[in-house]
């Protein structure tokens, strides 16, 4: 469930017509509810009720500093993957004891900065890695707190490129050397092992893939501990999957996985982590285009959008899926012509849709793309020097700005033209 439904013939963002946003903000721009990210944040709380646990929101889905400050204010914990993500959640107001920090190819650099900034724990992801953090922490005279993410070699049953749990992706160290690269850890002078980390892959719709992983850990753990290990903590990682075809799917719920979790982990005695970015962003935003132009072609319409793929790069990317859901609401019986969905960029992959059933459109008319708040405008790019998109959140019936269109001025004097030119 989200806050963007139509009243009064026409969509609304919670108490705001999204119309009157674009009239004052132009088109096209992201659109976030606040009462929607309160929502899904709130129904994982609930699903994990009577463990101890922290929900780290994954900043890669969505990491600008309102959103985030918003889900701070909660008390949600943040999981950072780069110095930069890192330095976001810091400037949105939330404490290093509540960021983990994760991701395959963490830099000296960034470990010095989280070091010394203060974070939840590491979740380190190779030997090498550990080798490092521990002499870049004894440099500092401190200890770096660490899980280590172990590959389970599930499969997620997701798309290839974002799946992450099978032996053959980069991630994690494969769960049968776990025992002895926690020994390895165990030895090192400046790190403390304090748990467990897994995350197996993103928009998983069955639970089954989980199930599998988080038994695999919860064996882990006894057997850890067995070793001499204190593993007071694990980290099960994001991937909890959202409709994105409305009409067409029902991925398990948050309170399901909230029991699996149960089922498999909460006889531990541990502190449960979870870092879901998809499931509490992406219903929580709409992308809000207008049509250029509508044109005839070969035995199809396209229908020529002022958004990109440089804005949403989902379907040309990972052929994704988004419901396209025009601002004026269509009379009930109004007929469904097939369109091909397209931008402006020059090239054929710059198509968002093809042959997707709409009612009439016309040049000026406004759509929505939905469930774009979650690897929306965090993957965007300037690709045909095209400016970055706004973002606007909505709170009840006020909105306000939170990332404005650049100027191009802005963009093109980045560039530097050396004098001997
Ligand atoms: N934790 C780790 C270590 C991750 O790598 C990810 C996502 C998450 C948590 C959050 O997963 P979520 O709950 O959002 O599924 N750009 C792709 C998705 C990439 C996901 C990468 N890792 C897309 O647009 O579908």
């Amino acid at each position: 469930m989200d806050h963007f439904l139509y009243k009064n013939g026409e969509l609304y963002a919670e108490d705001v017509a999204v119309r009157e946003i674009a009239a004052q903000v132009g088109t096209p721009f992201y659109l976030y509810s606040t009462a929607t990210l309160t929502r899904h944040y709130s129904l994982f709380k609930d699903a994990l009720a009577g463990l101890d646990n922290l929900v780290c929101f994954a900043v890669k889905s969505n990491s600008n500093q309102a959103v985030l400050r918003h889900l701070g204010n909660l008390g949600a914990g943040m999981d950072v993957v780069s110095g930069g993500e890192y330095a976001r959640a810091r400037a949105a107001g939330v404490d290093g004891s509540k960021i983990v920090f994760s991701g395959v190819g963490k830099t000296r650099a960034e470990m010095r900065t989280v070091l010394e900034g203060g974070i939840r724990q590491f979740n380190v992801e190779s030997e090498p890695e550990l080798a490092v953090l521990s002499e870049v922490a004894q440099s500092l005279g401190v200890t770096a707190p660490i899980t280590i993410r172990v590959n389970p070699d599930v499969d997620a049953k997701t798309h290839e490129k974002i799946a992450t749990g099978k032996s053959e992706n980069k991630f994690g160290i494969p769960i049968a050397r776990a025992r002895e690269v926690y020994a390895y850890a165990a030895s090192l002078p400046a790190i403390d092992v304090i748990g467990v980390d897994v995350h197996i892959g993103s928009q998983l719709t069955d639970l089954a893939p989980f199930e599998l992983a988080y038994n695999k850990v919860a064996d882990l753990t006894r057997a850890l501990r067995t070793d001499g290990h204190n593993i007071r903590r694990l980290d099960l990682g994001g991937g909890l999957g959202i409709p994105y075809e409305r009409s067409n799917s029902a991925p398990p719920l948050p309170v399901e996985y909230g029991a699996l979790i149960k089922r498999c982990v909460g006889d531990l005695g541990v502190e449960v982590e979870i870092e879901p970015g998809r499931l509490i962003s992406g219903n929580a935003g709409i992308l809000v285009s207008e049509v250029i132009y509508v044109k005839s072609g070969e035995g199809r319409d396209f229908l020529i959008l002022d958004a990109a793929m440089n804005d949403l790069i989902r379907p040309a990317m990972y052929g994704a899926w988004h419901d396209i859901i025009p601002v004026i609401e269509a009379e009930a019986a109004a007929e469904q012509r097939p369109y091909d969905v397209v931008g402006p960029v020059c090239e054929t992959g710059d198509t968002f849709a093809k042959a997707r059933n709409l009612p009439k459109l016309v040049a000026g008319d406004l759509v929505a793309f939905r469930s774009a708040g979650a690897y929306g405008a965090v993957m965007s790019s300037e690709y045909n020097t095209r400016p970055l998109i706004p973002e606007v959140l909505v709170k009840d019936d006020q909105f306000s700005v939170i990332r404005k269109r650049p100027e191009f001025d802005e963009i093109i004097n980045r560039d530097i033209v050396p004098e001997w030119l």
